[in-house]
């Protein structure tokens, strides 16, 4: 099976013989495995502290939490730290849309709309009039699944905007060093002097997932009550891959790594857009990400998604498709040229738009 929306690295991606030598050196090295400080390995906090510096983010180890993924970091802010029934405004579409942890802990969740620099933010104040209590969850770089880059105009606007309001943020870099051309403007959280947002990052999409490790940053007081009910819920994150990811960022040479991987990124993407060009101009509009791994195709005809859907596995493609991460039914598919050969990309590509056309030729409704 093909996989055309898959957020993951392509197996043949993975460094295999830098994770050997880190395995290697820590059956040396690594001398117990017991449970580890409450907030995580002190070394990988302090190793991370010196790089989120390179994004502007000043901040302590003492200010980050090491947990079992963002994904857990986004779980544990919602049932410890955030009121019920709390709204928490984002981008729509958002990769939150398809979390249910929210929703099952009583949050209401309110799409905004996109442009192209990001969230529309001064559409919050609208619907804000009868919510007291709300937050903003944003991906501000390479946005899940849109792809877009919030510019930094746009993102000084937001932050004075959830100042004014006071609207705590929850930032969400998962993407951020995955740029293929130029370096993104700096995280929201750079201009943070008033503790007003949680930053969220992880090794999933740069390198492995399978690790589970992501790292929180934000006020000590906000970390430590987080240290609090991840030391209840699982007693930290697995050790064994905090001190691969310490190994990994203090004694391999990861940036190269990082460097090669976004260039075999970049030629996936070309290769997926020039594929575009060639078979969707007529069926679908889409832009060119700068970074991360998706392109958001928006086809131009109303079709049957979950016909497509069908249609695709049948042709040994699964897809993702939009509506899981939207508030409103849409037209749209999640393609990412980060889990494909790159030999396959032209003619997955082509079938699927025979695919699109088939069913485009029964629709009787243009998307305006
Ligand atoms: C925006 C975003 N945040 C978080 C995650 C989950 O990351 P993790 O594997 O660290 O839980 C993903 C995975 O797709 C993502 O796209």
């Amino acid at each position: 099976m093909v996989r055309l929306g898959t957020g993951e690295l392509y197996p043949k991606l993975y460094p295999s013989k830098m994770m050997k030598d880190v395995f290697v050196k820590l059956s040396q090295t690594v001398t117990s495995l017991n449970y580890l400080e409450p907030l995580g390995l002190l070394e990988l906090r302090e190793i991370l502290s010196e790089k989120l510096k390179n994004k502007g983010i000043q901040c302590k180890p003492s200010n980050i939490l090491i947990t079992s993924g963002s994904l857990q970091a986004l779980q544990l802010i919602s049932v410890s730290i955030l009121k019920q029934g709390l709204t928490i405004y984002t981008e729509a579409p958002s990769y939150i849309k398809s979390l249910q942890v929210f929703q099952s802990v009583g949050m209401q969740l309110l799409g905004i709309n996109m442009d192209h620099e990001g969230i529309q933010y001064w559409k919050i104040a609208k619907e804000r009039k009868n919510i007291e209590d709300a937050i903003l969850y944003t991906i501000p770089t390479f946005h899940n699944p849109t792809g877009i880059v919030m510019s930094a105009d746009r993102r000084r606007e937001l932050f004075k905007f959830c100042i004014d309001n006071r609207i705590p943020v929850i930032e969400d870099d998962a993407y951020g060093d995955i740029w293929l051309e130029n370096e993104p403007p700096k995280p929201l959280k750079s201009m943070d002097e008033h503790g007003m947002i949680i930053y969220l990052g992880t090794i999933s999409k740069v390198l492995a997932p399978g690790l589970r490790i992501g790292w929180l940053v934000g006020s000590e007081s906000i970390v430590n009550r987080l240290g609090d009910v991840k030391m209840q819920t699982d007693y930290g994150a697995s050790s064994v891959s905090q001190w691969i990811l310490k190994e990994v960022l203090c004694n391999t040479n990861y940036d190269q790594y990082l460097k090669e991987t976004k260039i075999a990124l970049k030629n996936r993407r070309d290769l997926m857009i020039s594929a575009l060009d060639k078979y969707f101009k007529e069926l679908a509009v889409w832009e060119t990400p700068k970074g991360g791994f998706y392109i958001w195709l928006v086809l131009k005809r109303e079709i049957s998604m979950e016909k497509l859907f069908q249609a695709a596995i049948k042709e040994g493609i699964l897809l993702n498709i939009g509506s899981s991460y939207d508030f409103n039914k849409n037209n749209a598919l999640r393609l990412s040229y980060s889990y494909i050969d790159e030999k396959d990309i032209i003619d997955n590509i082509k079938k699927l738009s025979i695919l699109v056309r088939n069913l485009t030729k029964n629709s009787l409704f243009e998307v305006k």
